[in-house]
Parts: C-alpha cells; sequence; structure tokens
C-alpha cells in the first residue's frame, strides 16, 4: 500500500527518496511523488501518476542538489490516481505525506473553507496538510512540531505523516497511528521511511514509531514526543534485513524466487523448534508456561487473504494434533465488526506476513481488550502486530517482496502446527502422536525442494495450455479444501483470471452450473480415505465436458485432460506441496498472460487501511 520515504543530511535528497520510493514498490501504488528544499527555503515539488520510472524522469529535468525532502507512493482510496491527487500535498509553506485514512476530513474541510482555505485534490490528505498550516502560520514561532502536534489532535483515523515546512528546511516532523514509520539514524543523517527495506543500505540503526509519537528528525539527531510535544524516551534497535534479502538473485520475478526459496525459508521457521532426537516441539516466544498451554481449549485463527488460508489449512492440523483443543478460523475484517463470543481458555493466533494489516490489527486490539491471549504468527520483525501481541512465532522467511504471499503461506501453517503439537503435548500428548508431525516437518523443506525440480516445467506447460481460459474451479476435500482456496486466490491475484474455490463435496451445490468450455477445473485428489469421492466429482464434470486438471499423489489410473502426479512419502503435510505446484502454476499463468507479475494491478502487499 502507500509508502513513506524521508531523507535530512549531505546527501542527495531527491537521489535518496527515489531510491526508497524504488524499494516500497512492492507494496503496490498508483503514482509517486516527492518534494525537496534547499537551504533558501525553495521547494521543488515532482509528482507524477503511475511508477516511479516516471517520476524519475520528472526528477532527471529538474534536478536538484537539495540535502532535506519526503517522497511518497500512493495508493488511492479518496480520488482517482492522478498527479493532482498524488502526495506530497502542499498547503502554504507546508508539504506532508501521508499514509491511511483521516475519517473526519469533512468536518475538518468544512472548517477550514470557512477560514479561506481552497482545495485542489480530492484527498483527505490535502485537508491534513492545510490544518497543519493553519496552526503553523498563526503561531509567532512557527514552530512546525506544535502545528503537527494540534493538527493530530483533531484528526480522527488512521496516519502515518511526514511532514516539512519550506521555510524551516533544517527539520522534518514524523508522526505515527495505525500506520508504521520506522527512522533511520547515522551519522549526521536522518532516514523515514513507511517500511525498513526502504533503509537496507543506508544504516541499520532504527527508531519504531509507536502508535501516538511524534518525531523531529534533524541532521544532530531525533527527538520522540508524544502527542501532547510531551518528551518521549527513544529506542534505538538493530535493522536485521540486509541487501540480499531484498533482491531478486537472478530470477526473473521476486514471485519465483520466493516460491524457491521455500525449502530454505521453512528451515528457517522450523530451526530448533522441532526436536526429533527427544520428539518434541518447542517454541521460545510464546510467553506461556506450560501450565497454561495445557488449559487450552480453543483456539481463534484470525488473519486476510492468504494469511486466513493459511489459518484454515493449520485448523485441521490443530485438531488433529489434539482432540482436547476447538480452533475457529475469522477473516479479520468480519470478525472486527461482528459480535462474537468466545469460550473459556481460548487463545487467539494473529496471522499476518506484515504484522501490519489493517483489520488484523483491529482484531487483535478488540480480542486484548477482551482479555484474550493473542500471539502473532508474524514474519515482519518489529512490525505493529508482532510488537503488540502478547507472544508468538516469527516464521522467519525474510522480506517477501512479491504482493502475492507465497513463503509466508507455507510458513504460516507450519508455524501454526507447531502451536498445536506444543499444545498438545502440554495435554500430555504422546511422543508418537507428535513424532509423525515432526517428522514430516523435518522432511518437508526437501520434499518441496524435490517436487519443485520434478514438476516446474510441467506447470509451465500447463500455464501454456490453460492461459487463454477466463474462469476456474479449484476444489478439493479435507486439508486439500484451504489448498483450493489459496490455489484460486494466487490465481486470481497475478493472473486475472476470475478463479473459485471450493469444497469439492459443494459441487453440486451450484458451482457444477458453471462447467462448460470457458472453465477449467483443477482438483486436488489425495490418496486417503476421501480419494473415491474426490474421483466421483471428477467423473461429474467429466460428464459434463468440463476441462479437468487433476494434482494428485496417487498413482491410480485417473480419466482427466492433464494429470499431474507427485510421488511423496509425505501423508498429513502433502497439501503444502500441492500448494507450492499451485503458486508455480499461477506463476507461468501469469507470465503467459503478460502480467506485472509483482505487483498485480490495483493489489497492496501491506493493507493498512480497511
Ligand atoms: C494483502 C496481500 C496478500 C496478503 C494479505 C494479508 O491482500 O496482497 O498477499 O495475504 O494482504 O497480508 P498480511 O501481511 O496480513 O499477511
Amino acid at each position: 500500500m502507500c509508502g513513506i520515504v524521508g531523507y535530512i543530511g549531505d546527501r542527495n535528497a531527491q537521489e535518496i527518496l527515489t531510491g526508497g520510493l524504488r524499494r516500497l514498490e512492492y507494496r503496490g501504488y498508483d503514482s509517486a511523488g516527492i518534494v525537496t528544499t534547499n537551504d533558501a527555503g525553495k521547494a521543488t515539488r515532482l509528482r507524477a501518476k503511475g511508477k516511479v520510472a516516471e517520476l524519475d524522469e520528472k526528477v532527471l529535468a529538474h534536478k536538484k542538489t537539495d540535502h532535506v525532502g519526503i517522497g511518497h507512493t500512493r495508493w488511492a482510496t479518496h480520488g482517482v490516481p492522478s498527479e493532482r491527487n498524488a502526495h506530497p500535498h502542499r498547503v502554504g509553506a507546508i508539504y506532508l505525506v501521508h499514509n491511511g485514512i483521516i475519517e473526519n476530513y469533512r468536518d475538518i474541510k468544512e472548517l477550514l473553507t470557512t477560514k479561506g482555505y481552497a482545495f485542489n485534490s480530492d484527498t483527505d490528505t490535502e485537508v491534513l496538510t492545510a490544518l497543519v498550516d493553519l496552526f503553523y502560520k498563526t503561531q509567532s514561532t512557527k514552530n512546525l512540531l506544535a502545528a503537527v502536534s494540534e493538527a493530530l489532535q483533531m484528526a480522527v483515523g488512521a496516519y502515518g505523516i511526514a511532514v516539512l515546512a519550506a521555510d524551516s528546511p533544517e527539520e522534518l516532523v514524523v508522526a505515527r497511528k495505525g500506520s508504521p514509520l520506522v527512522i533511520g539514524v547515522s551519522e549526521g543523517e536522518v532516514y523515514v521511511a513507511s517500511d525498513p527495506s526502504a533503509l537496507v543500505g543506508h544504516t541499520d540503526q532504527v527508531i519504531y514509531l509507536k502508535d501516538g509519537e511524534i518525531a523531529t528528525c534533524r541532521r544532530e539527531g531525533v527527538e520522540l514526543y508524544d502527542i501532547a510535544t510531551n518528551v518521549v524516551e527513544k529506542v534505538v534497535e538493530k535493522l536485521e534485513l540486509d541487501l540480499q534479502a531484498i533482491q531478486k538473485k537472478g530470477f526473473d520475478h521476486f514471485l519465483l524466487k520466493e516460491i524457491y526459496e521455500q525449502p530454505d525459508t521453512l528451515r528457517s521457521t522450523l530451526s530448533g523448534r522441532v526436536q526429533l532426537e527427544g520428539m518434541y516441539a518447542k517454541l521460545g516466544g510464546l510467553n506461556m508456561s506450560d501450565k497454561e498451554l495445557s488449559e487450552v481449549e480453543h483456539v481463534l485463527v484470525v488473519g486476510c487473504g492468504t494469511a486466513y488460508y493459511a489459518g484454515q489449512l493449520a485448523s485441521y492440523y490443530i485438531e488433529q494434533c489434539s482432540d482436547k483443543v476447538t480452533v475457529q478460523v475469522a477473516i479479520a475484517s468480519e470478525l472486527r465488526y461482528r459480535s462474537f463470543n468466545l469460550p473459556k481458555n481460548t487463545v487467539a493466533l494473529v496471522v499476518s506476513q506484515s504484522g501490519e494489516t489493517a483489520d488484523t490489527h483491529a482484531c487483535l486490539r478488540e480480542l486484548q481488550k477482551r482479555g484474550i491471549r493473542c500471539l502473532g504468527i508474524v514474519n515482519a520483525v518489529g512490525s505493529t502486530i508482532a510488537r503488540e501481541v502478547d507472544g508468538g512465532v516469527y516464521v522467519h522467511v525474510g522480506a517477501e517482496i512479491s504482493v502475492a504471499s507465497t513463503k509466508a503461506f507455507t510458513s504460516q501453517v507450519a508455524a501454526m502446527l507447531l502451536f498445536g503439537l506444543v499444545v498438545a503435548q502440554a495435554k500430555g500428548a504422546g511422543k508418537q502422536e507428535i513424532g509423525a508431525y515432526l517428522q514430516e516437518l523435518d522432511a518437508l523443506p526437501d520434499e518441496i525442494t524435490r517436487i519443485i525440480e520434478e514438476h516446474a516445467e510441467e506447470m509451465k506447460q500447463l500455464a501454456k495450455t490453460y492461459a487463454s481460459y477466463e474462469h476456474a474451479l479449484f476444489m478439493g476435500r479435507d486439508t486439500m479444501f484451504p489448498v483450493a482456496l489459496e490455489g484460486a486466490l494466487k490465481l486470481k491475484e497475478i493472473s486475472y483470471i476470475q478463479a473459485e474455490g471450493y469444497a469439492a463435496g459443494e459441487l453440486k451445490h451450484g458451482p457444477i452450473a458453471l462447467v462448460d468450455d470457458r472453465f477449467f477445473e483443477v482438483a486436488l485428489v489425495a490418496d486417503n480415505l476421501l480419494y473415491e469421492k474426490s474421483m466421483s466429482n471428477l467423473i461429474e464434470i467429466n460428464a459434463r465436458g468440463g476441462h479437468t486438471i487433476v494434482l494428485t499423489d496417487s498413482d491410480k489410473p485417473i480419466d482427466a485432460e492433464a494429470v499431474v502426479r507427485i510421488s511423496t512419502k509425505l501423508k498429513l503435510l502433502s497439501p503444502l506441496l500441492f500448494n507450492v505446484l499451485l503458486q508455480l502454476f499461477a506463476y507461468h499463468m501469469a507470465v503467459e498472460r503478460g502480467n506485472d507479475v509483482d505487483q498485480p494491478r490495483n493489489l497492496a502487499k501491506s493493507v493498512t487501511v480497511e
């Protein structure tokens, strides 16, 4: 989603800012802009609809040697994507970039209109900029910190902002409430970003702003304040992210790199947590005693998008691990607005790759308000959700740059399964029951490597055959059902093919009416007790002239247009192998259709507004 960068120091601000914005491109955006000022207070604002490359051209035509500035990539919420609506917004001497939404912007706009302000854009951000300007210009001292503080005390909503006053180019003021901001400090310079990946290579010393904090950034250093400008103590942390992690390493796309990385990233998730010698699972960061774990009776999993589907799949495993635990999986945007009841001894697993998804974060706050213990299943270290949960499991998959999530899914499922095992252990489950899962988890990375090696080309060829279709139906039973849902999501996200995931048993209750020449169907058929049931679904589709692709780990004869047969020793975790193949399939479909694989249209990586 929207991205913020800022810089003050001795280097060329235009270069630093556009470089930072390129790092944030992966989050999804539709316009970009920067403003820099020189020592005499002359500002140069450049904005462009479309990609940062368009902005680069403008920078080339208006090169400056300024050393301070702010920049933004915008994902439209209020007002269409256009140069006029792109940030930074300017009112008087004030320039401002903003992530999030100012909910009461209409009221503020009305008030400002009575004071003579007129507006050039359709955005809530311009209104906030004008409000800062109002307070700034009415002060005798022109104190930017005080003006921002006063404006934010009137604003309702979520924001991460960076503000510059052209006539006081020696400082930037930044603030956050509900939308992340991180400040990078180095000798004589300060960097600002909404995502730490923009800071990599510049500094590894960072300050994560907390909700309700404002900071002044000057060459000499950073000062933190609360919203009422009382000084707050700052904590400088080490950023654990390197350049390697955010490069393509020879792959054509980040998505493909991230699919191929899965054996390694999964090993990082499992490292130290799967103990084959003593046959136990170990999670260090739960902040729960064995007694507390043994008392868990209900698990609520909450997330959005791929994280939600990871929760769906994990729910089967957690319930398999212990017959004394029930599991419920909720879409965060639904849970946050409905009335819901939870049984006693519930633990919530809050699942988010970015750790910043607004709906998921809102659920976390609501659950904590109700006194529910919340554990994070998070990737981004230091992210908002990771900081606010009561404990949790970092999945440690490194930077996931492609908008469509792949490696995070696999590791989220593994991490939640480990949680299920830890609870089962605490409840007295035997080594044998636990051991079956631990052995499969241990074998999974190598199995993924082998499956990719054996089937990557096959998935590519399959994509060539089916890339011209506009509709697809994915179906599976039991643990293959969530994989069908995630496979359909992956395909629609990056190929723009309309794809639906279905529980195969539901076929007769609706979707079979769709089967015709414009559709293809992907059936995930596990070689288990439900094999015959899955086969009868297939027969029903074939009888209606469907175009079926079957992915199976069975070697029995199957009548379908295409059959992908995998052989694996995994019985419990084979759905994760099927999922990797569906990731490859979606990738090649998107490539065949000439799409922007890593930054699909209209999508954002980290959805920080609801
Ligand atoms: C966006 C992304 C998805 C992701 C979802 C949840 O929609 O495009 O790939 O699954 O957000 O993100 P999270 O960071 O909370 O896992």
